[in-house]
C-alpha cells in the first residue's frame, strides 16, 4: 500500500453528516466546536438536563482531536517534579487527581454508553534514551509517588531498544478518539439538542442570553456558551497571548501483531518520540510514532519532519515502509496548566478550555466536567487551579520568548518576499511575495498554474508562512492555517484569507 497523508483515525471512521444550522435557534447552552471538549461537554450537559446545540465549522472530530495520539494518562512527559517546585505540592496533587479523575469519567461514559472504541487500559512510560536524563526520571518517580499516583521507576521496558531509565505509570489508556467522538455526538443529537456541522461561528454577542453568531446566518441563542475551539476564537480573555501553538507529526505502519510492544511511551528531553499501537479493523496493527515538533510557522520544509519521523521507524524498528503520515497542532500553556472557566472575569456566561500542552485527552475530559459542573452551579474542587482568568505568567522565560517572538514577528515579517516575484516559485511550492504594493501568498501547482492569496493574517494582522509538507498557510502568532485557496483549516481566524 502507498502513504496516505491524513489522519488514521479519521481514515478508519465514516465521515458524520449532521446538518448545518439554517434557523434561528434557542437552547440552554451553544458549544462552539466539535473535537474531545465540545462533545464531552455537551454530552455530560445534556445529561445533566441541559438542552445544547454543538456548532462545528467542519466535521465532528475533524480538528485536533481526530488528528491526536491518543494516549489517556495523567503522566504528561515530565512534569509533577516541576510543578511541585514551582508551584507547590498542593497544586500538583490536584492537576494528578484531576486528570486521574477524568480518565476514570472518560473510561464510565465509554462503558455506560456501550461506545466500541477499542478502549484499553495500558501503562504509560515517560523514557530516558541516555543516563543524563535519569536524574529527571527518578526526580519524577518520587514526585509521582509523593502524589499518590501509580508510579514506579523501571530500566527495562519491552520496546525493541535499551532505555537508561523511565516512569511508569500503570493503569492508564489508549482508545479511537473517533470512534469515541462520533458515538458520543450520536448521544448527543436529539431530544431538543443538536448537533450542527459546516457551522462558522464569527462571534458572540451580548449576555444573558448570549447570542452567537454563525456565518450561515442564523443567530444561536442560549444562556451559556462554551468556547471550545482549541484556542478560543474570541480575543477577550488573551488566550492567544497566554499560550502558543506547536505543531507535531505522526506516522503509522501497519506492523505484525506478534512484534508490537503492549505500554504507551513518550521520550524526554527535547527531540522526544511518542509512541503507542492501535488495532485495525482488520485485525491487524498499526505502530504509531509521533515527533519533530516546533512552533507553528517556524519552519517552511516541513516534510523533513516526516522523514525524520520514517528514519527513526527504520532505525528503532526496522520498518521500511509506512501506511499513513499527519501532523496536528496544540496550544502550549505558558504555566503548563490549562485554562478552564469563564472567558474573562466580566463574563458570567462564556467559558472557555484551552491550553492543553498537547495532552488533552484526560484535560479535555476534565475541562468538560468543570465547564458542566460550572454552568450548572455546582461546585469543583478543581476549578480554581485552571480558572481560566488567572493572572498569567506573561514574564516567564517561555512566555517572553514567545510573545517577543510574536512582536518581531509581527514587525518583521512585513518585509517578507519584498524581493521576490511569483517566477521564483516552483511547481508545487509557495512563497509570500510582496506584488503591487501587496504582500501575497503564491503557491504554484504542479500543473503551474498560480493561486494567490493575500498573506496578511485576518486575526490579528501577522504575515503567514508556507507550510510545504500540509501545501497550506500557518500564522506564526497563534497557529491559524488556510488552504492554498485561503480557506480556514484552524482557527483562532474566523475569516478566510482573501483571494487574490
Ligand atoms: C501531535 C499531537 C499529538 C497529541 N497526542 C496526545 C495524546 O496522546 N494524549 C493527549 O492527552 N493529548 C494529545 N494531544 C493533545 C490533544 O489531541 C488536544 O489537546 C485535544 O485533542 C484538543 O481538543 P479540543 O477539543 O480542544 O480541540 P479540537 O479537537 O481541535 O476541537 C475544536 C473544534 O472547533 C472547531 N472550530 C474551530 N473554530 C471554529 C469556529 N469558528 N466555529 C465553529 N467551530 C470551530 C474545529 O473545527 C474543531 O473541530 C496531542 C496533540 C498533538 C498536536
Ligand atoms: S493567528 Fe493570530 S495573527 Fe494569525
Amino acid at each position: 500500500m502507498s502513504e496516505q497523508h491524513g489522519s488514521f483515525w479519521i481514515a478508519s471512521t465514516l465521515e458524520s453528516n449532521y446538518p448545518a444550522v439554517t434557523d434561528p435557534l434557542t437552547v440552554d447552552v451553544a458549544i462552539i466546536g466539535g473535537g474531545m471538549v465540545g462533545i464531552t461537554a455537551a454530552y455530560l450537559l445534556k445529561q445533566a438536563g441541559r438542552r445544547v446545540a454543538v456548532l462545528e465549522a467542519d466535521r465532528v472530530a475533524t480538528g485536533v482531536s481526530g488528528h491526536t495520539t491518543a494516549k489517556v494518562t495523567s503522566l504528561h512527559q515530565l512534569i509533577y517534579a516541576e510543578l511541585i517546585k514551582h508551584r507547590g505540592v498542593e497544586t500538583a496533587r490536584i492537576y494528578g487527581d484531576s486528570n486521574q479523575a477524568a480518565i476514570a469519567r472518560l473510561e464510565k461514559m465509554i462503558e455506560s454508553e456501550q461506545i466500541d472504541c477499542d478502549f484499553e487500559h495500558k501503562d504509560a512510560y515517560s523514557f530516558a534514551t541516555s543516563a543524563d536524563q535519569l536524574d529527571k526520571i527518578k526526580a519524577e518517580v518520587e514526585a509521582a509517588q509523593k502524589l499518590g499516583l501509580p508510579a514506579t521507576f523501571v530500566e527495562t521496558t519491552d520496546l525493541p531498544f535499551a532505555v537508561a531509565g523511565a516512569v511508569k505509570f500503570s493503569q492508564q489508556a489508549q482508545f479511537h478518539p473517533c470512534k469515541y467522538l462520533l458515538a458520543l455526538a450520536s448521544k448527543v443529537d436529539g431530544g431538543g439538542s443538536f448537533i450542527f456541522e459546516q457551522t462558522r461561528v464569527k462571534t458572540v454577542s451580548g449576555e444573558n442570553p448570549c447570542q452567537v453568531i454563525t456565518d450561515n446566518g442564523p443567530t444561536v441563542t442560549a444562556q451559556d456558551v462554551i468556547v471550545a475551539t482549541n484556542l478560543p476564537i474570541l480575543d477577550q480573555g488573551l488566550f492567544f497571548a497566554k499560550t502558543y501553538p506547536k505543531r507535531s507529526y505522526l506516522i503509522g505502519a501497519k506492523i505484525d501483531p506478534a512484534t508490537a510492544f503492549d505500554g504507551m511511551y513518550i521520550g524526554t528531553g527535547s527531540s522526544y518520540h511518542s509512541l503507542r499501537t492501535t488495532p485495525t479493523d482488520d485485525g491487524g496493527t498499526l505502530l504509531i510514532i509521533g515527533g519533530g515538533s516546533h512552533k507553528v510557522g517556524e519552519i517552511t520544509q516541513t516534510q523533513e519532519r516526516y522523514q525524520q519521523l520514517r528514519d527513526y521507524a527504520r532505525l528503532k524498528f526496522g520498518l521500511n515502509a509506512i501506511d499513513y503520515y499527519w501532523s496536528t497542532q496544540d496550544m502550549v500553556s505558558f504555566d503548563r496548566l490549562p485554562y478552564i472557566g469563564k472567558l474573562t472575569p466580566a463574563d458570567r456566561h462564556i467559558y472557555v478550555a484551552t491550553g492543553f500542552s498537547l495532552w488533552g485527552m484526560s484535560k479535555s475530559v476534565l475541562s468538560a466536567m468543570v465547564l458542566s459542573d460550572l454552568i450548572q452551579g455546582i461546585q469543583n474542587p478543581w476549578a480554581e487551579l485552571y480558572d481560566a482568568t488567572r493572572p498569567t505568567p506573561f514574564i516567564t522565560s517561555e512566555s517572553l520568548k514567545q510573545n517577543f517572538d510574536v512582536g518581531t514577528r509581527w514587525v518583521g515579517d512585513r518585509l517578507k518576499g519584498l524581493f521576490d516575484s511569483s517566477d521564483s516559485v516552483a511547481p508545487g511550492e509557495g512563497k509570500v511575495v510582496t506584488t503591487q504594493g501587496e504582500q501575497r501568498g503564491i503557491y504554484r501547482d504542479e500543473a503551474g498554474q498560480l493561486h494567490q492569496v493575500a498573506a496578511v493574517c485576518p486575526h490579528l494582522g501577522c504575515v503567514v508562512a508556507w507550510n510545504q509538507a500540509e501545501k497550506s498557510w500557518d500564522c506564526p502568532c497563534h497557529g491559524s492555517r488556510f488552504d492554498t485557496q485561503g480557506r480556514i483549516l484552524q482557527g483562532p481566524a474566523v475569516k478566510p484569507l482573501d483571494q487574490r
